[in-house]
C-alpha cells in the first residue's frame, strides 16, 4: 500500500544536548524526528516481531587509536545497550578506508564485541585494493540471503564497476585510490551486475508475492545523486526482479545520512555512518522531511551512529537512531516510524 502523508505521525521530542547546555525542541530547530509510514503488506500477519540493527561506513584507517575506531566501538556499545537486543546486525559496507587487510581486521575485532550474528556487505573502500580477496577472507560471500521470523533478507554487492584499470595500467593501490574518490572521473558507475542479477532471480523464484522482503546494498537502489555514486546502475533490474512482491524494504549505506524514497513496491532508507555525515547533495529530495539535520556542528559525533529497525507482524516497522552518536539521546526517541 502506498504511503500517504496523512498516515504519518509526527512526534515532538525534547533533545537534551551534551552537558545539559542546550535543550531543544526538535521541531523548533528543524530536526527530523518524523514518524514515517514506510509501508504495509496486505493480508494476514506475516512476521514475528523482532529488532535488527544496521552499522555502516566505519572507514577505519590503519593508524592505531584513530578516532573512527572509537566511534565504531561506541556504536557497538550502543547496540549492546539496547533492550531488547537486536536479533542480528547488518554491516552496510566501507569498514576499511583503503581496503587494507589490517583495516578489515581491526573492524572485525571491534565488531566481535557484538553478541549477535553479523551479516556483511562490502563498500567500495573495502574492495578495490585486492578485488575483495581480503574482505571475502574475513566476511565470506558478499551475496547472501536468509529467512528470519517470516522475513526474507537479501544482501548484494552493489559496488562493482567495469574494468577501468587494466588498459590504464594502474597498480592495485592506484585502482583503490581511484575508487576512494567520492567523485571519480574514470571509475564509472557501480552495479550488482549480471551474475548477481541471475542469483537474485533464482533466490526469489519460489517465494510467494506476499513474502516480506528486505534487501541490503551499499549504494541506493535508485538514482539519488549519481555524481557521488549515490546510485546503482542496474537498480532498475533489481527492482524489476523484486517487483513481484507486495512490498520490499531496502536499506543502504554509502550516503552517510538518512534519506528515504519509495519506487513502486520498494521503499529505500539510507543509513547513518559511524564515521562522518556527508552533506546532502544539491538535489530535491523525494521525502525532504526525512532529512537528518545536523543541529550541533560543534559535536563531531552529531549525525553518526547506529540504527535499529523494529519490524512488526504486518511488516511495518520503525527505524530508530541516535542523532548524536553518544547515547545521551536515547536512540529510541528518534527516527522513522515505518
Ligand atoms: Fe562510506
Ligand atoms: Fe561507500
Amino acid at each position: 500500500m502506498e504511503k500517504s502523508t496523512d498516515m504519518r505521525r509526527r512526534e515532538f521530542v525534547t533533545i537534551s544536548g551534551r552537558a545539559g547546555l542546550t535543550t531543544l525542541v526538535a521541531s523548533a530547530v528543524g530536526i527530523n524526528l518524523g514518524m514515517v509510514q514506510v509501508g504495509r503488506a496486505a493480508g494476514n500477519d506475516k512476521v514475528t516481531p523482532f529488532r535488527f540493527a544496521i552499522l555502516s561506513d566505519a572507514h577505519l584507517f590503519s593508524q592505531p587509536d584513530h578516532k573512527f575506531d572509537g566511534f565504531l566501538a561506541d556504536a557497538v556499545d550502543e547496540v549492546m545497550s539496547m533492550k531488547p537486543l537486536p536479533d542480528f546486525v547488518v554491516y552496510g559496507g566501507d569498514i576499511a578506508q583503503n581496503g587494507r587487510d589490517d583495516q578489515l581486521q581491526k573492524g572485525r575485532r571491534i565488531l566481535s564485541k557484538l553478541s549477535m550474528p553479523i551479516h556483511y556487505i562490502p563498500g567500495e573502500h573495502d574492495w578495490y585494493l585486492d578485488m575483495g580477496a581480503a574482505w571475502r577472507g574475513h566476511f565470506g560471500s558478499p551475496t547472501w540471503s536468509f529467512d528470519h521470523k517470516g522475513v526474507h533478507f537479501i544482501g548484494l554487492n552493489s559496488i562493482l564497476v567495469r574494468d577501468f584499470w587494466t588498459s590504464a595500467g594502474l597498480t592495485p593501490k592506484q585502482r583503490m585510490d581511484v575508487m576512494e574518490m567520492l567523485e571519480s572521473p574514470i571509475a564509472g558507475p557501480w552495479g550488482v551486475r549480471e551474475e548477481q542479477l541471475e542469483w537474485l532471480k533464482k533466490d526469489v523464484k519460489n517465494l510467494r508475492p506476499d513474502t516480506p522482503v528486505v534487501v541490503f546494498t551499499h549504494s541506493p537502489l535508485w538514482d539519488y545523486y549519481p555524481r557521488w555514486n549515490f546510485q546503482t546502475e542496474d537498480a532498475p533490474e533489481v527492482r524489476e526482479i523484486l517487483s513481484k512482491f507486495d512490498r520490499v524494504m531496502s536499506f543502504h549505506g554509502h550516503v552517510h545520512q538518512t534519506v528515504y524514497n519509495k519506487i513502486g513496491n520498494l521503499s529505500s532508507v539510507g543509513a547513518l555512518s559511524t564515521s562522518w555525515p556527508w552533506p546532502y547533495p544539491d538535489v530535491k529530495l523525494a521525502y525532504p522531511e526525512m532529512r537528518m539535520n545536523r543541529s550541533d556542528p560543534g559535536n563531531i559525533k552529531d549525525g553518526e551512529g547506529a540504527q535499529f529497525i523494529d519490524l512488526e507482524k504486518d511488516f511495518t516497522g520503525t527505524m530508530h537512531y541516535d542523532p548524536f552518536g553518544d547515547m545521551l539521546t536515547p536512540a529510541m526517541k528518534n527516527g522513522f516510524a515505518i
